[in-house]
């Protein structure tokens, strides 16, 4: 498993990842329509640049299993917001915290000392990544979220580059 851009030829992968509906909130809302639509997403918003690090978490055969994001890279105050997901199949064996604490490294690379994220108060999952990948809870935002006609609370957690080190070996990354 290791991490590298995404690329427009993903574009069927990512449309059968947009079917689960956790991934689709991560995605707008909806499931791609098709093909096209999923490689119009690649290329205006998985970018990968000084900007934006959007990462494809693919395994040996390169094919896409999830996704891991620096993105509102701001140089002034050093901060990036990163967010992530796995298909069904490759969730439940740590893998996600791996490929965080690899974009992470790669942020702090950039030079950004403060890495912010949020997770639903109901999604334990994404709260254990976030722990063991070193990020820790700074408070709840009181129903941040509306998914249909419901409220959800969201629980931030940010990690300095001055903080400590989370024991996890971080998935390879690869530039292309
Ligand atoms: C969140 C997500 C990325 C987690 O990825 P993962 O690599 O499969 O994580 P794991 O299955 O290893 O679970 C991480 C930890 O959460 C725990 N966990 C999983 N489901 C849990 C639950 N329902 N209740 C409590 N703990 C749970 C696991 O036991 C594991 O703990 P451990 O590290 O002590 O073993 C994945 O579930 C996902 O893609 N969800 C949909 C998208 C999403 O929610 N993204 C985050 C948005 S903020």
């Amino acid at each position: 498993m290791h991490l590298r851009p995404w690329s427009t030829a993903d574009a069927p992968l990512l449309r059968g990842a947009s079917t689960d509906p956790e991934v689709a909130r991560q995605l707008g809302g909806a499931p791609f329509a098709d093909d096209a639509a999923a490689a119009a997403f690649i290329a205006t918003r998985y970018r990968h640049d000084e900007h934006a690090r959007n990462w494809a978490v693919v395994d040996a055969t390169d094919t896409v299993v999830g996704s891991v994001s620096a993105t509102a890279i701001e140089y002034v105050h050093g901060t990036a917001w990163i967010s992530y997901w796995l298909t069904p199949a490759a969730r439940g064996h740590g893998l996600a915290t791996r490929a965080v604490v690899a974009a992470a490294d790669d942020a702090f690379a950039l030079g950004l000392h403060r890495l912010e994220l949020g997770h639903r108060t109901n999604n334990p999952a994404s709260c254990r990544v976030a722990n063991r990948a070193g990020f820790v809870v700074e408070g709840t935002e009181r129903e941040r979220l509306r998914y249909g006609d419901e409220r959800f609370d969201v629980e931030t957690h940010a990690r300095l580059a001055t903080d400590p080190v989370p024991d996890v070996e971080p998935l390879p990354r690869s530039r292309s």
